[in-house]
């Protein structure tokens, strides 16, 4: 029977295909025991892609990602494709991807289990109980303006040139989505910009307010500059309840709050698009993580932020909030247990694998349901 529930799955490289190994296993265990149906395809993007097509993603993938309900992808790159010109760099479909399924809203959350507090480089009391959202517009900003490029000047120099813009309209879509998150959390966003440098975070500043005075002023909202918030961040990360920043400030400012959860290997997101008429939102949902090329094949890879990020599509793609709450909560369980990957392993725990820490997660969810 066909299922109404469609998935693409994308492993990518490096350990992108052993992480979305045990994403299956747990949709596997979802079909068994609580009896769901999803209809799986999988296809290349990344380096793989390029081996393969010439292109880190081919139109018919393309195609296939605006069909689906949610997409499922691993992680792209690695040392191989270093020297591919760089039009068609790995990276390059993850961001063909995000752009034409207009996917401007990247949520990070950063969430400290407390079996992990002590895995983090900051100090227990700093990072225990942490629970925060990092919002990150994906679709703009200097990841894609214009002009853009490496041009030979007169003098003999080169030169390079990215382009920061943004518009009224890409800033307060962001914007609603971090308020309505805000809204199911703590009510408070802080919105990140260089207002105090940049004409396009003056902007970004005056939107996030209007966005707030016009729509949303049940929430508290307070503006920080990005380079403050970094600070902020590893001093007191608690202060923090839902952050909403731009493309790049997003990408730097998350990688930071990963280490504050103890790995970049728990972190997952989930990158959403506006909501069609029939209420449908495209979504694609990966982990934080890159491919970790020097430990890709070896079953050491930390399969958690995976497994967290498809607890995500349960949540906002499926509207199946009591599943997504099972696995989260499996996952806290085999950590309590003492179960750890290598990345986040410490005295006195159980050292596991890729798979082993599969195997954990399907037993955790066996006992919870039983
Ligand atoms: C991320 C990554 C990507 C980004 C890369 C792989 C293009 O760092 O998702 O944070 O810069 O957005
Ligand atoms: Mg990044």
């Amino acid at each position: 029977m066909a299922s109404n529930r469609s998935l693409l799955v994308l492993p990518g490289d490096g350990i992108g295909a052993e992480a979305m190994a045990e994403i299956r296993r747990v949709i596997g265990w979802l079909e068994t025991n609580r009896s769901l149906s999803f209809d799986l395809d999988e296809d290349l993007v990344g380096g793989c892609s390029i081996d393969a097509h010439g292109v880190p993603v081919t139109d018919a993938v393309m195609d296939k990602a605006m069909a689906v309900d949610a997409v499922l992808l691993g992680a792209v790159g690695g040392p191989k494709w270093d020297d591919v010109d760089f039009s068609i760099r790995p990276e390059q479909g993850l961001l063909r991807l995000r752009k034409e399924m207009e996917l401007f809203a990247n949520l990070r959350p950063a969430v400290c289990f407390e079996a992990l507090a002590d895995a983090s480089s900051l100090k227990r009391d700093v990072v225990a109980g942490l629970d925060i959202m990092i919002v990150r517009e994906l679709t703009g900003g200097v990841y894609f303006g214009e002009p853009r490029g490496i041009t030979d000047l007169p003098d003999g120099q080169r030169q390079g040139v990215n382009t920061q813009v943004y518009t009224t309209e890409e800033i307060r879509r962001v914007c609603r989505v971090a308020f309505d998150i805000a809204k199911a959390r703590d009510s408070r966003v802080t919105s990140a910009e260089k207002a105090n440098v940049m004409e396009s975070g003056i902007l970004w500043r005056e939107e996030a307010q209007w966005v707030h005075d016009n729509e949303y002023q049940d929430v508290e909202l307070s503006h920080m500059y990005a380079d403050n918030c970094a600070m902020q961040l590893v001093r007191w990360p608690k202060q923090f309840d839902v952050i909403v920043t731009d493309n790049l400030f997003g990408d730097i400012l998350s990688d930071a709050a990963a280490m504050l959860t103890g790995s970049l290997g728990m972190l997952p997101s989930a990158s959403l698009g506006g909501t069609d008429e029939n209420g449908k939102r495209k979504a694609m949902y990966e982990p934080v993580h890159g491919s970790a090329p020097d430990i890709a094949g070896q079953n050491k890879a930390n399969p958690i932020a995976s497994i967290m990020s498809f607890a995500m599509a349960l949540r906002y793609s499926f509207d199946l909030g009591d599943e997504a709450d099972l696995v989260e909560k499996a996952v806290e369980n085999v950590l309590a247990s003492g179960y750890r990957t290598g990345d986040i392993m410490q005295p006195g725990m159980t050292d596991v694998s890729t798979t082993g820490m599969g195997d954990a997660i399907l037993a955790a969810l066996d006992n919870l349901a039983a």
